[in-house]
């Protein structure tokens, strides 16, 4: 129930505003760097660090410079890094095989950050689009997203992944069936402490836009990925999506993007209770971001605003592009 305050002038709301201690203890949601999961670009190569255009400050990092990157994640308290390679186009197929290869560039270094940093959690995606010459995140044939076929490679890429020594799996596919594919699959392979965060409400959302490019796939995508990702109209069906993938095995679910589904964030975490994550997804990055270096907003203010705005609307914790930057100036140094 509501807390009626007392009328003006014996209430008076601005009391509690006075002062930073005040306002400090009548904060109702806080951020720290332990909600946040950071997502990072791989490529091939040694001692490289490549910028995105579109996504400033955000560069693809070759995979000792990752090494590096999960060295740093830690000292900085973030518990999770999430990895998503740029793949070479000549390895891109129309089987996207390359995506269940153990020895691909997110394998490889999945291995070598759990060697190097055994304690970050490593999360991984799953989906077929970095490795599909036609871009979308599941098989094609004939113009039509094929949802069982897709659901076994996931589950062939899941297993790799798993195998590998990745902790959490994330799939983004929006395929149905895969949570329960994917569940099934791991605990008879051994792998029954693998966690499963889903991209339970995954969105037809033009703010994906400059990952494509980190990735790659801009330019090999045909069409748009509206059979498989959510129509942004809808919000009840965003609960049945999160009701299904826990109902199939997930231990986690996702709201993506973030900033724009507030909404659903709070509607999940109210219907459900379940451990849920927002994804402040590139094209969210590239405003706040764009907006900051052309003097338009304060960045680092606007970052913190949107993340902890996140926290608020229920989520437990954020994928964001701004993590090392949000850590460092929650741990009181400057960005
Ligand atoms: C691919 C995938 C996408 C993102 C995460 N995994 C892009 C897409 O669905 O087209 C987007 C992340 C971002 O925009 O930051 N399955």
């Amino acid at each position: 129930m509501q807390p009626v305050p007392a009328p003006y002038p014996h209430g008076r709301p601005r009391r509690t505003r006075r002062t930073a201690a005040l306002r400090a203890l009548t904060q109702e949601v806080s951020l720290s760097a332990g909600d946040l999961i950071w997502p990072i670009f791989l490529r091939e190569g040694t001692n490289l660090r490549e910028p995105i255009a579109s996504m400033p400050g955000v560069d693809r990092l070759s995979l000792d410079l990752v090494v590096e990157a999960a060295k740093m994640a830690q000292g900085l308290g973030i518990p999770a890094i999430c990895l998503f390679p740029y793949t070479d186009p000549v390895l891109k197929t129309e089987d996207c095989r390359e995506a269940w290869n153990p020895e691909n560039l997110t394998n490889r270094a999945i291995r070598a950050i759990k060697a190097a940093v055994p304690d970050i959690a490593v999360m991984t995606d799953v989906a077929l689009d970095p490795y599909n010459s036609l871009g979308h995140d599941g098989l094609v044939q004939g113009g039509v997203i094929l949802n069982d076929e897709s659901v076994a490679a996931l589950v062939r890429m899941a297993l790799v992944q798993a195998e590998a020594g990745a902790d959490i799996l994330g799939p983004s596919d929006m395929m149905d069936g895969r949570i329960g594919a994917i569940r099934a699959a791991l605990e008879k392979a051994g792998h029954k402490d693998v966690a499963i965060l889903s991209y339970s409400a995954k969105y037809a959302s033009a703010f994906y836009g400059p990952f494509r490019d980190a990735v790659g796939a801009s330019g090999a995508l045909k069409g748009d990925k509206k059979t498989y990702q959510m129509n942004p109209a809808n919000s009840d069906e965003a609960l049945r999506m999160v009701a299904r993938d826990l109902a199939e095995g997930a231990d986690m679910v996702m709201i993506k993007p973030g900033m724009l589904y507030l909404d659903i964030c709070r509607r999940v975490k109210d219907a459900f209770g379940a451990p849920t994550f927002a994804y402040q997804v590139s094209g969210e990055y590239a405003m706040i971001k764009g907006a900051a270096l052309q003097g338009w907003i304060d960045g680092d203010k606007a970052m913190m605003e949107s993340l902890l705005a996140f926290k608020r609307a229920g989520c437990d914790g954020i994928l964001t592009y701004f993590a090392p930057q949000a850590a460092r100036l929650l741990q009181g140094h400057k960005t």
